[in-house]
């Protein structure tokens, strides 16, 4: 396995500090969102929201445009953590354990690894490579990550032997057969995800890994295969059985499978949360399998949901 291409290798970005005025933002919305309703509850409402269950979710999807050797690979997605006060190192690593109990072939996260804070990322990151998936862990980075330590983020996960994906393209080899896997930067607009990926991606890749979900529309354009994104938490509130009917109003793409001609998009609800409440919207691990469809396979251009999940009670 090796880092093949970079589209803009190490594009320098602007560092984020702590008395940035999105960092301040974001720990007074913490603040209203979940410190002060915690303490209102008499901490009532954070321990209901650690009890909650975590589901496992298995998802099949196909393309033609799938590589044949990769046919019938199990991806573990993994998404938005938000290691912190909403989500402890030790029920973060018990998620992991419930990750590498599927034996993934693949792991891959797509960002929001922390949430105000980054004292606790090298033992989750260590836990993700120490899995050992056949084919590594492939880690991009989330606009919480991005707050004030991204690049700390990123080493941390370099160290542990995850490889972190800005703006770059990563070739694995395995069983003689090549994927890569194209990985962006964080971006807040589907015009800025199409620069990211145009500038990333050349010819194409196999697997685009994108924080925000937003991406999936270049990507269908350029006929990448299969999308993974998270970001929007599936919007952490959902109407019952219709889980992209929730409150992420500013994505079209909120939550589950979706596909435009042959192109796939599977955009997890995350595991973590940024306030402390879900409704009908569990906090989930995807274990996906992408499939080689037949060349004669119809487009496709509906949203659809997820085959089968499995609860298991988080200790
Ligand atoms: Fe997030």
């Amino acid at each position: 396995m090796k880092k093949a291409t970079s589209g803009s290798p190490g594009s320098p970005r602007p560092a984020k500090t702590r008395t940035s005025a999105k960092y301040k933002r974001a720990r007074v919305r913490h603040f209203l969102f979940t410190v002060g309703p915690n303490r209102l509850s008499g901490g009532r409402v954070m321990r209901r929201h650690l009890s909650q269950d975590v589901v496992v979710r298995h998802i099949e999807a196909s393309s033609p445009r799938w590589p044949k050797a990769f046919d019938g690979l199990r991806i573990g997605h993994v998404s938005d953590f938000h290691l912190g006060e909403l989500l402890p190192l030790d029920r973060a690593l018990a998620i992991v354990g419930q990750l590498g109990d599927q034996q993934p072939d693949l792991v891959a996260c797509t960002g929001d690894v922390v949430d105000l804070r980054h004292d606790e990322a090298a033992p989750l990151l260590d836990a993700l490579a120490a899995l050992k998936a056949p084919m590594g862990a492939a880690l991009v980075l989330g606009n919480h990550d991005e707050l004030h330590c991204a690049d700390t983020v990123s080493r941390l996960a370099r160290d542990a032997g995850v490889n972190v994906l800005r703006n770059d393209v990563l070739e694995v080899h395995f069983n003689g057969q090549l994927l890569t896997i194209g990985g962006i930067h964080w971006a807040k607009s589907a015009r800025a995800c199409a620069r990211n990926i145009d500038e990333t991606c050349g010819e194409g890749v196999d697997l685009l890994l994108s924080h925000n979900p937003k991406a999936f529309q270049r990507a269908a354009d350029r006929n990448i295969p299969l999308t993974l994104s998270g970001h929007t938490h599936g919007g952490q509130i959902a109407m019952k059985n219709r889980p992209n009917a929730n409150i992420a109003i500013g994505h079209r793409h909120r939550a589950g499978l979706f596909s435009r001609g042959h192109s796939r998009l599977y955009v997890t609800s995350g595991v973590g949360a940024w306030f402390p409440l879900r409704i009908n919207c569990p906090a989930e691990i995807a274990i996906i399998t992408m499939r080689h469809a037949d060349e004669t396979a119809a487009p496709s251009d509906q949203g659809h949901q997820s085959k089968r999940r499995s609860r298991k009670r988080m200790r």
